[in-house]
Parts: structure tokens; sequence; C-alpha cells
């Protein structure tokens, strides 16, 4: 399985931060965001990984992460997004990348305490996505459930209430999925909305949608992304990480530190 972070977007409910760095790598706790998303997908045993980042931060992105993986098995993509057209936007400009394989796409400024190595390995057609309850569904995409627990419709974010279970920056097609995205319409907002992927294969009973344990952020505000770093601390989420990374993030701090003291001498 491919795995895409979709990491681009100009984040305007962040001004002033972000009109120097990309949402995605400002600091949860004691790393970038970004490294939350990669160490889902790692830890799911993941190692093609299509990074799609706007055209203003690609460099920063390359500084981060463009050989901090290469002793590790682990193989980053880049990809710049001009202009931000919608979440199902990542499954068109990833076509090529993704291939004949399936793939799992996870948003940048989504941060999960779940492990989904299982729902990775187990996966095999259609879709996968996840369901959480909160008290603000309206932010979201968000599914209801039948009294037998099957998902029978998914809005993106309702103007009426319709249930309290919300669908999470993760999701896992198979390779149909970017022939999909292209048939999709802009939606008012202007973008071509990863709701309408989901609702596709609802239509065709090839959709699954599970609920899950565990933490889920979208540190995309002011609040969201304070509570994060909080969250991330108090349930020592940053312990969780893949060894791999941890590996990696150590050595790119010793090159940096070795590269630092040369300049004092
Ligand atoms: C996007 C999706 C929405 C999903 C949410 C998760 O919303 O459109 O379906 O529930 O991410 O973070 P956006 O962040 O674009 O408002």
């Amino acid at each position: 399985m491919k795995g895409i972070i979709l990491s681009g977007g100009t984040a305007t409910r962040l001004f002033p931060l972000t009109a120097t760095t990309s949402k995605q790598l400002l600091p949860v706790y004691n790393r970038q965001m970004i490294f939350y998303s990669l160490n889902v997908l790692i830890k799911a045993g993941i190692k093609d990984i299509l990074i799609i980042v706007a055209p203003e931060h690609s460099g920063q992105y390359l500084n981060l992460l463009g050989s901090i993986f290469k002793d590790y098995g682990i193989h980053l993509y880049f990809e710049v997004q001009k202009v931000p057209r919608g979440l199902a936007d990542a499954f068109i400009i990833g076509e090529k990348f993704i291939d004949n394989d399936s793939v799992a796409m996870i948003l940048g400024d989504n941060i999960f305490e779940k492990d989904f190595s299982k729902e990775v390995k187990n996966f095999q057609s259609g879709g996968l996505i996840f369901a959480k309850k909160v008290k603000d569904p309206e932010r979201f995409g968000v599914v209801k459930f039948n009294q037998e627990k099957k998902a029978i419709r998914i809005v993106e974010k309702p103007q009426q209430w319709i249930s309290d279970y919300i669908i999470p920056g993760f999701y896992i097609y198979d390779n149909r999925v970017s022939k999909v995205a292209k048939k999709i319409k802009p939606s008012k907002r202007g973008e071509i909305e990863i709701t309408q992927v989901h609702n596709y294969y609802l239509k065709q009973g090839e959709l699954k949608v599970s609920t899950f344990q565990g933490e889920w952020l979208d540190a995309g505000t002011f609040d969201t992304l304070l509570e994060a770093g909080q969250v991330v601390k108090e349930k020592k989420i940053y312990k969780n990480f893949d060894p791999l990374i941890e590996k990696a993030i150590a050595n790119f701090n010793k090159e940096l530190k070795a590269l630092a003291k040369k300049k004092l001498l």
C-alpha cells in the first residue's frame, strides 16, 4: 500500500502563524505536526509516501524531510499543489504514484493515537474510513449510522444535525479512487470534496466505516493546536512513535548540532 500526506493549503485560520510557514510544520509539543501523520503511515508498514505541499513551503519540507529517512528504507516523494482544490485532489495529483496499489491518505493536521497497522495489513478492496464521536460535528464530514451500525449517509459540514459521528482525516481506498476523484464536481466552497469519494463507494456498497479508540485531534485552529500539544504531552503520544522515526530525528539533530558547532569554530 502507498501513503499520501496532504500537507498543502494556506491555513488562513492560523494567520499570522502560517504567514511564515506551513500549518503542518508548526510544532505540536516536541516535533513538527507532520511527524504525527508520517508516524501513522510508517507504523502501519507503509514505505512509499507522497507528501503534497504548497509551492511557498516546498523548500522547508525538503530541508526537514528531504534526506531524513534515507538510511531507514522509507521513500518520500513530493508533489506541489499550486492551488488547494480540495482533499480529493490528492488522489488525482497522486494517480501515477498510486499506480496499481491501494492508498492510505492522511491529512497532515490530523493527530491520531491509534495504530492502524491491522487495518492497513488486512485491507483488500473498496474503501475503509473511520468515525469518531465529537461535540462539534458541524465542523466536519459527518456520518449517519442506521440501527445495525451501518453507515447510510455522509454529509460534509451539515447545517442541520444528523449525527455526532464525524469522519477523521485518514482514508484507505483501492486504486479506483483516482478515477472516482476525477469525476467529482466542485462544491459550493469550490473544492472537490472527499465526502463525495466516500459517498461514491458507499453507494456501491463498498465502503466500511469503522469507529475506533484513542485520541484524535484536528490541529487546524489556535485552540485545537494548543490542545494537541497538551494532549500529546499528557498522554505521552510522542513516546508511541515508531523507533525508526525516533532514530531518524535523533540523527537529524546530531547532524544539525555538528553543523552548528562548526560554524562556532
Ligand atoms: C476535512 C474534510 C472533512 C473531515 C475533516 C477532518 O475538513 O473535508 O470531511 O471530517 O477534514 O479533519 P476541512 O479541514 O477541509 O474543513
